[in-house]
């Protein structure tokens, strides 16, 4: 579904140029759940952004399908690293954003947002706006506004980096849900291993500076995952030494 073929990326910092990315080459698979973690500044945010077609390698290529990647696409939707919502619109109007760049008459782009903030256990905030809610409660409005233009592949940046344990379990439970229900394809970065063992089919370790694949781990342990259970402390450990 998505092909990376021998990414490099590189940028310009102090008139030097900084190998950010070197030989990536990977193939993330229709409806996999796919994690990529690593160090901070190793990449992940740069490598995800070019999937979704916000920034272009140095060399080598990406391709959805047959086709190379040249700009954003309603196929490939982006939950970002920071909260990210507009702070002048309701719930509703921030979920179903994408849909009145599209042109869909109110009662459909509500009829649609309403889905969808249900999916994500928001139903009775959507006049809301965001300054009234959680952190938790602002990254479903996010997935949920992610997810309303139906894209192929969802991309996820960290999203749950900045929450409480508790909550942060409770999301990746949810996303785990909404991804068996809506079938669709994961891209999620994240430092964390035990989220990356919790949520992923597959996860790529990335090197520090440049970033490289230095390990590929497939998990084929049941989902929804016990955290307790031997397999998933082993697994925990290994991609800890990495
Ligand atoms: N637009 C840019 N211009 C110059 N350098 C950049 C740019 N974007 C990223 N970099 C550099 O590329 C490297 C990787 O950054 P990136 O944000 O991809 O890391 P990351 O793995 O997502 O880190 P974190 O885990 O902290 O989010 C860093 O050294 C960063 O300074
Ligand atoms: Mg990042």
């Amino acid at each position: 579904m998505i092909t990376l073929e021998n990414i490099t990326k590189s940028f310009i910092q102090d008139k030097k140029e900084h190998k950010t990315l070197q030989n990536i080459n990977l193939n993330v698979n229709k409806g996999e759940f796919l994690c990529i973690v690593g160090p901070s500044g190793c990449g992940k945010t740069t490598l995800l952004r070019m999937i979704a077609g916000l920034d272009f390698p140095t060399s080598g290529h990406i391709l959805e399908g047959e086709t190379e990647i040249s700009g954003p696409s309603r196929e490939r939707g982006y939950v970002f690293q920071q909260y990210s919502l507009f702070p002048w619109r309701n719930v509703l109007d921030n979920v179903a954003f994408g849909l009145e760049v599209k042109g869909l008459e109110e009662e459909e782009r509500y009829q649609k947002a309403r889905k969808y903030l249900k999916m994500v256990g928001l139903s009775q905030y959507e006049l809301s706006f965001p300054k009234e809610l959680s952190g938790g409660m602002k990254q479903r409005v996010a997935i949920a506004r992610s997810l309303v233009n139906d894209p192929q592949v969802l991309l996820m940046d960290e999203p749950f980096s900045a929450l409480d344990v508790q909550t942060r379990h409770k999301l990746q439970e949810e996303l785990v849900r909404i991804w068996r229900e809506e079938q669709k394809t994961v891209i999620f970065v994240t430092h964390n291993v035990d989220e990356a063992v919790f949520l992923a089919d597959r996860v790529v370790v990335l090197s520090h500076g440049p970033g490289k694949i230095i390990r590929t781990f497939n998990i084929d342990l049941e989902k929804i995952r016990d955290r307790s259970t031997p397999e998933f402390l082993n697994l925990k450990k290994k991609l800890r030494v990495c």
